[in-house]
């Protein structure tokens, strides 16, 4: 299997209220990352939202993200690309700076997927528009519905599925997964869809 995406994606994605464009990028097989990719990807990670939402449950109790976290993501990334089974892209801002991320899973039978994102404190205002441009390539790959799961009190991240045209459908149990395996405890979400 491979990304539906094809081999590599590169497309501008408009900064909201600012004159700003940022680059949404493939994690794929040719994908570079240098030093400094790695501590911002580090930094962003340990940001107060980033951690709580996305790792205080997922690190096994440490209490940091660290370098050697950002190392595995980079290649779970790329082998994911490469499989099929989760394409991830990455946001530079114009100085080439990492400042967000968005993923879709694998484009099964279903032709549904799940989706995650995050943005640093310093790339507000890109996140929505992200969304819009992944669930366009979507649709264009074959997907039927993006769907994402929510912590309740993760009310940014619920806005931002609004404002990019997803629907709150109601409530579900998921396990918590690291690089998609369940870490063996289960969390109450809200779910989101869009249709595409
Ligand atoms: C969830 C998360 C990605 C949201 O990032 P964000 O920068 O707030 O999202 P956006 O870029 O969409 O919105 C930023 C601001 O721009 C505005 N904006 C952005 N695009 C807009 C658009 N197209 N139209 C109108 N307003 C827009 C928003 O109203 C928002 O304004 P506010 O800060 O005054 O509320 C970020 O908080 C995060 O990474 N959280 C931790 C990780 C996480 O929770 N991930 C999701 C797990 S389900």
């Amino acid at each position: 299997m491979n990304s539906p995406f094809g081999a590599h994606v590169d497309t501008p994605v408009e900064r909201f209220g600012v004159p700003q464009v940022y680059r949404m990028r493939s994690m794929d097989a040719g994908a570079m990352f240098s030093k400094d990719d790695i501590s911002v990807i580090v930094r962003i990670c340990n940001e107060p939202l980033l951690w709580r939402f996305l790792f205080r449950d997922r690190l096994g109790g440490r209490p940091r993200y660290q370098e050697q976290d950002a190392l595995a993501f980079l290649d779970w990334a790329r082998a994911g690309w490469i499989s099929g089974e989760h394409m991830i892209f990455v946001l530079r801002d114009e100085n080439e700076h990492i400042g967000a991320c968005v993923d879709v899973g694998r484009l099964d039978e279903s032709r549904e997927a799940l989706i995650g994102y995050w943005a640093g404190a310093h790339h507000r205002g890109v996140m929505t528009n992200a969304l819009v441009r992944l669930a366009q390539l979507s649709k264009e790959a074959g997907y039927l519905k993006l769907v994402a799961l929510v912590e309740p009190e993760n009310v940014r991240s619920a806005r931002v599925l609004t404002r990019a045209g997803f629907t709150w459908l109601g409530s579900e149990e998921h396990p918590i997964t690291v690089f998609d395996q369940p870490v063996g405890r289960a969390l109450r979400y809200l779910r989101y869809e869009r249709a595409l």
